[in-house]
């Protein structure tokens, strides 16, 4: 079988999460080669020519003009993230951008229309889709072991005070853009059905800045399943992280332990009976969740590969990136209303 050439990768902003994250998947990955990474801060550039001995440079424009690439990644503040993609699509180069991939639904719009004008492919970057819970409660969910589902739970908690952009609106900060696409979207995967309406609350509680710190959403679907999510900051004592209810039985995910607590509810021999009947008998599973739960980098960087060798379609379509996009909007939308959105 011919070898296949390695991607020619850069990074536009390797800050925190362009290093540990994109920077190290490309490193370890042998598919990939890093041969150029942009950034404004000198200190960046220094650490990505020691990783990569690759070419660095302060702006991404001379580096889309001179490099050959076959892919960019863009990591940079979330409020730089359109003009970004549709720049590299402009350019023709494959494109991965990180979560949240732009701010508002006008922003999904120019960046479709940038990518559909463009013969490169955009990625969107939603890794919890890949994530180790997610996808064992699809198995679950799947195998009929809480019969049918009607509620699912998903929530994040942190006891803990950020002080950066992300606390900024100007910088498309709040945790809605950075937490949403980790726990918003999931349930609603696994739920399997159209958004029917939406109801929203956006909070600043403890971190400095203008934008919030907390968010709690209540989705009703077509098929009449009810999301919760929220993202919980200050709390102590941390809730599970799902709680997926069916018609036989509760999932729930605490940290990385899975218990499936499962049974059929009894049903009255005489119609007449009017006393309370528990479940018979419950029959109570517990196991630990393997790989990552925010998504394995690795497993998405094979997908990329595939993607960019034209091998595979890349898996996170431009359309369902842009439904979610249009959710976020509806819960800032019924958060500033205090309404209830059909959408
Ligand atoms: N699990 C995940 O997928 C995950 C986790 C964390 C962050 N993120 C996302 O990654 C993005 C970056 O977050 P971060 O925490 O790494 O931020 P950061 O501030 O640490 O990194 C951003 C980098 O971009 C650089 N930059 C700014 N303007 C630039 C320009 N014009 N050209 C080139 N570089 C420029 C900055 O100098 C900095 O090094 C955000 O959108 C965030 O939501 C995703």
């Amino acid at each position: 079988m011919p070898t296949r050439q390695k991607i020619r990768t850069a990074i536009i902003g390797y800050g925190r999460n362009g290093e540990s994250m994109h920077g190290q998947a490309v490193f370890d990955s042998e598919q990939f080669e890093m041969v150029a990474v942009a950034d404004i801060e000198p200190e960046a550039r220094n650490k990505a020519e020691e990783k990569f001995s690759c070419n660095v440079y302060e702006n991404y424009h001379q580096m889309l003009d001179k490099e050959q690439l076959d892919l960019v990644v863009i990591v940079t503040r979330s409020n730089q993230h359109c003009e970004m993609v549709c720049d590299c699509m402009a350019a023709e180069v494959n494109t991965l951008i990180t979560k949240p991939w732009c701010l508002n639904e006008g922003e999904a719009q120019q960046m479709v229309a940038a990518a559909k004008r463009s013969s490169k492919i955009l990625m969107p970057w939603l890794p919890a889709r890949w994530g180790s819970d997610f996808l064992r409660l699809k198995e679950l969910i799947a195998e009929g072991i809480i019969g049918k589902v009607f509620r699912i739970y998903r929530a994040e908690y942190s006891f803990a005070t950020r002080n950066d952009w992300q606390t900024e609106k100007q910088n498309g900060g709040g945790y809605l853009l950075n937490w949403g696409p980790h726990i918003i979207e999931p349930p609603i995967l696994l739920a399997d059905s159209p958004v029917k309406d939406i109801y929203g609350s956006l909070n600043q509680v403890i971190n400095p800045g203008n934008v919030e710190d907390l968010f709690s959403t209540t989705i009703t679907l077509a098929n009449g399943v009810i999301i919760q999510a929220e993202y919980n900051i200050n709390a102590i004592k941390k809730l599970p992280r799902w709680i997926v209810q069916g018609d036989q039985g509760t999932i729930i995910v605490d940290d990385t332990t899975l218990t499936i607590h499962a049974g059929v509810p009894s049903t009255p021999l005489d119609p007449t009976q009017k006393e309370y009947m528990s479940v018979a008998e419950l029959a109570i599973t517990t196991e630990e969740l393997q790989g990552n739960i925010y998504g394995d980098s690795s497993a998405l960087y094979k997908a990329i590969a595939q993607a960019v060798h034209g091998e595979q379609t890349y898996p996170v379509t431009l359309e369902s990136t842009l439904y979610l996009t249009k959710i976020f909007d509806a819960v800032r939308q019924s958060s500033i209303e205090h309404q209830v959105v059909k959408f």
